[in-house]
Formats: structure tokens, C-alpha cells, sequence
């Protein structure tokens, strides 16, 4: 394809006109790259099938699974689906924009491989300033998966794009680091009560805040293999890193046996912890994800991404309490990790 086009919107003073010229891109049918709060979108007009299908195929994705619309006011959500339950409004005034993305009726204006032949459509309001931007300046919903080639961790920097789209897209605008790191929360809104059916940047305890009652996808315990997910894209393999990850509950006391066993053995071995793991370790080759829960959400990707065939064998991933932005975070390791070493 044609040379991918990058617009630094940080270091620039053209902001504005980078940003024009961009949804321009959109608008005639191209696909361009942009930040998000919670990771990079790939873009393409949402009722262009002929612009969508190009998502399909720089991504590589699967064709039966769906994209998010995204747009930039509540006005505009409401005008792309039908059936709307009351709850949905107070979740939108609460938390849209923001991570959370609604799985409602389509009334048809997103083209058919949007979603994917579902009567459904996700549709989510970004908060990230350069998206409400690129989405006023554009006017059409945006229909916009994370930003990678398929199976690969998710991009927060356009570097990840970059790395995994150029030469394949039209643009990327670069709007640096984004904030949350793992994406949405995809609910789905068809039923009497919300069901997540991919955990993300809002908790099940945030959404109980607003909404007496939400329930979580059967199918996310992994538990029973017979249960196919709501959403296709969860039956995926998805995050994978360019080196095997193992997942290894227990602690910095169990990460280093299985450390030692395997250097040991000869490997060369690369730990991704947070920081008071890692403190307690004694290791050669470590990456840190910060403090907090959050931090292990903002730096997840980028730690995943950083590990390279070059210099290790096997990634020991620590893991984390499931609750708040903790349910994110080990939905997406279990999807990343080869092996699960369970306490
Ligand atoms: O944070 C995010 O949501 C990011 C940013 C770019 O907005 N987007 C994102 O899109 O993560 P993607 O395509 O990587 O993941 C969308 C997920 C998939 O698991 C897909 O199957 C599900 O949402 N999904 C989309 N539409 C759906 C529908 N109508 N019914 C059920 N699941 C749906
Ligand atoms: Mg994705």
C-alpha cells in the first residue's frame, strides 16, 4: 500500500489542521489510527462497507467478529440503535465518554460488517481528547477495533501501531501513551440487566454503583468450554506475545522457582511483575508495571510487546486480585499466557 502518513499531535502547534486533515482520510472512505483512552483505534467510516472491509484486512481479523462504532455525543449513540433500555441512559450519563462500550439493537445505519451479520451493534463515546476531535471533525460514526494486527497484544503507543500497521493503513495520529491501557467494557444491553461480556476500563463494582444488578458472561470463567461467548472476539486467541508467557500465580517466592528451575534448565528467562514483586526477586532480566492495579493496566501491552526473541525464551507473568480493574487485567493474561501455573 501507500506510505502510512503520522501526525504527532502533542509536539505539534498545527493540531487542528493535522486533525482535519485525518478525519478528511476518514471521510473519503481510508483507514486511520488513533488514540483512545484505553488503547489505539484502527478507524474506518462505519457505514462504508468497502472502508470497513480495509480494517478487515490490514488487521487481519476474523470476519465474524464485529467492530465498535464509536462516536462523539450521546445524540449520535442513540441514533444508531433501537430498543434502548432505561439502565442504558444512566450508565451513559455516568460514564460515557469513557472505557465502556453498549452492545445494543442496530437500526441498520452501520454497514453489515460492522457487525458482522449480528442484529447488534457496540457503540461507545471515546473521552480521549484527540478521538472527540478526529469524531467531531468527521461527523460519522467511526467504527474502530484496537489498532494491532490480530492476535497481537493491543497498541497504547503509536509506536505499537506503527510497528504492526505501516505501510498498510493511511494514518496514524499520534496522540502519545493513552491512559486506562486495556480496552472497554463491552455490555450487553438486550436483556433485562447488563452482562459484561468483556471485562475493561469500568468495573463490575463502578457498573453496581448506577445499576442495581449485572451479571458477567457464563462463558468468561473459561470454565466450561462448551459455552461460546457473547462476544466473538472473546473466543480468540488474542495478546499473544512475540515469546511464550507464562502465567504463574503465587507470588515473587513461586515466580523464582519456577525462574531458577528454568534457568536452570537453560532458558533465558524474562520476568513481568509489578514493582513489590519484583523487589523480592532476584532476576536478570525484568520489566516493571508500575505500582498500582492501574499501572499494571496502563503498561500491560507495552510490557508484553518489549520482550523480544532475541534476547529471552519464556515471559513469567505474575498474576493479580480479580476485582476493580484486576478482572481486566487477568481476563486479557489468561488470553496472552501459553501455560497457566495455578497455586
Ligand atoms: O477500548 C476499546 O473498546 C477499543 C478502542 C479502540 O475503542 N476497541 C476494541 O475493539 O477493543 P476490538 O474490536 O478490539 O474489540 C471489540 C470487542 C470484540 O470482542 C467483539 O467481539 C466485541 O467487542 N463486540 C463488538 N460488537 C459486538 C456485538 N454486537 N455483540 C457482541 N460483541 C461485540
Ligand atoms: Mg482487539
Amino acid at each position: 500500500m501507500n506510505d502510512t502518513k503520522r501526525w504527532n499531535v502533542i509536539k505539534s502547534k498545527n493540531n487542528e489542521a493535522m486533525i482535519k486533515e485525518a478525519a478528511q482520510l476518514l471521510m473519503d472512505g481510508n483507514t486511520v489510527a488513533f488514540p483512545t483512552e484505553t488503547v489505539y483505534g484502527l478507524g474506518a467510516d462505519a457505514t462504508n462497507e468497502k472502508a470497513v472491509e480495509k480494517i478487515f484486512q490490514a488487521k487481519g481479523r476474523p470476519q465474524d467478529n464485529p467492530l465498535i462504532a464509536h462516536v462523539a455525543t450521546k445524540e449520535q449513540l442513540i441514533n444508531l440503535v433501537e430498543d434502548i433500555p432505561d439502565y442504558v441512559y444512566r450508565l451513559i450519563d455516568h460514564f460515557s465518554p469513557g472505557p465502556i462500550t453498549y452492545v445494543l439493537k442496530s437500526n441498520g445505519t452501520c454497514a453489515e460488517n460492522v457487525t458482522a451479520g449480528l442484529q447488534t451493534v457496540g457503540v461507545r463515546i471515546p473521552s480521549h481528547p484527540v478521538a472527540l476531535s478526529l469524531l467531531k471533525n468527521c461527523n460519522i460514526p467511526i467504527a474502530a477495533p484496537s489498532a494491532n494486527t490480530s492476535g497481537k497484544p493491543s497498541p497504547t503507543t503509536a509506536d505499537h501501531v506503527w510497528e504492526d500497521l505501516a505501510g498498510k493503513i493511511a494514518g496514524v495520529v499520534d496522540g502519545g501513551a493513552t491512559g486506562v491501557g486495556v480496552e472497554s467494557t463491552v455490555i450487553d444491553c438486550t436483556q433485562d440487566i447488563p452482562i459484561i461480556l468483556r471485562p475493561g476500563g469500568i468495573s463490575k463494582e463502578e457498573l453496581e454503583e448506577v445499576v442495581e444488578m449485572v451479571s458477567f458472561d457464563p462463558a468468561l470463567s473459561g470454565e466450561d468450554e462448551r459455552i461460546t461467548p457473547k462476544a466473538p472476539g472473546m473466543k480468540y486467541t488474542h495478546y499473544a506475545p512475540e515469546v511464550p508467557m507464562w502465567l504463574v500465580a503465587g507470588g515473587s517466592e513461586k515466580i523464582q522457582d519456577v525462574y531458577n528451575e528454568l534457568v536452570t534448565g537453560g532458558k533465558r528467562v524474562g520476568v513481568l511483575a509489578n514493582r513489590n514483586t519484583l523487589e523480592k526477586m532476584n532476576v536478570e532480566y525484568a520489566i516493571s508495571l508500575g505500582e498500582t492495579p492501574e499501572d499494571v493496566a496502563a503498561n500491560l501491552y507495552d510490557g508484553l510487546r518489549k520482550f523480544r526473541k532475541a534476547e529471552v525464551d519464556i515471559i513469567l507473568c505474575d498474576t493479580y486480585p480479580e476485582h476493580g480493574i484486576g478482572q481486566a487485567i487477568m481476563n486479557r493474561l489468561r488470553k496472552a499466557a501459553s501455560r497457566y501455573i495455578e497455586e
